[in-house]
């Protein structure tokens, strides 16, 4: 039986919320969890992982990103990307990690949720309508994007 697309929703959201439980969050208390799925059908995680020197801190989606490119090279494509945040409201990603979801997918279905409520269900395209594009560059996968 092959999985549809809501069955690859409920199975994302709950390995994002399963890693949230792994995050290294001791500085802002905020714990966050992804898991994204290629389009090979492959499925990463990661957590926020927050340092000392504030700054250095790496949120939780493009740990797993970092992790999808490590384990399945640089040619993966994201189909749908899932992050849950502590609290009740839906923690839609930042910019940073908008502008490098978008390197791997503008189509991108974004599910974003809380402990709580009903997840939101977007884009990557909609929540980062122009993102910087190597067109401008010359090179690089998204050359031909807008
Ligand atoms: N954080 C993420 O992991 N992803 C986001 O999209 C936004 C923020 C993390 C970074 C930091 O460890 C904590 O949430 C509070 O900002």
């Amino acid at each position: 039986m092959t999985a549809t697309d809501a069955d690859w929703d409920v199975t994302l959201l709950q390995r994002a919320r399963a890693a949230k439980v792994r995050a290294y969050a001791p500085y802002s208390g905020f714990r966050v969890g992804a898991a994204l799925r290629t389009t090979a059908g492959d499925v990463f995680t990661g957590v926020n992982v927050e340092n000392v020197s504030f700054g250095l801190t790496l949120c939780a989606e493009r740990v797993a990103i970092a992790s999808m490119i490590a384990t399945a090279g640089p040619a993966s494509e994201i189909h749908t990307l899932a992050v849950v945040g502590d609290g009740h409201d839906a923690l839609l990603p930042c910019g940073a990690c908008l502008q490098v979801l978008s390197e791997f997918g503008i189509e991108t279905r974004v599910l974003a949720s809380g402990d709580g409520g009903m997840p939101v269900a977007t884009t990557v395209a909609e929540l980062l309508p122009r993102p910087f594009s190597a067109k401008r560059l010359g090179q690089g996968r998204n050359r031909d994007d807008g």
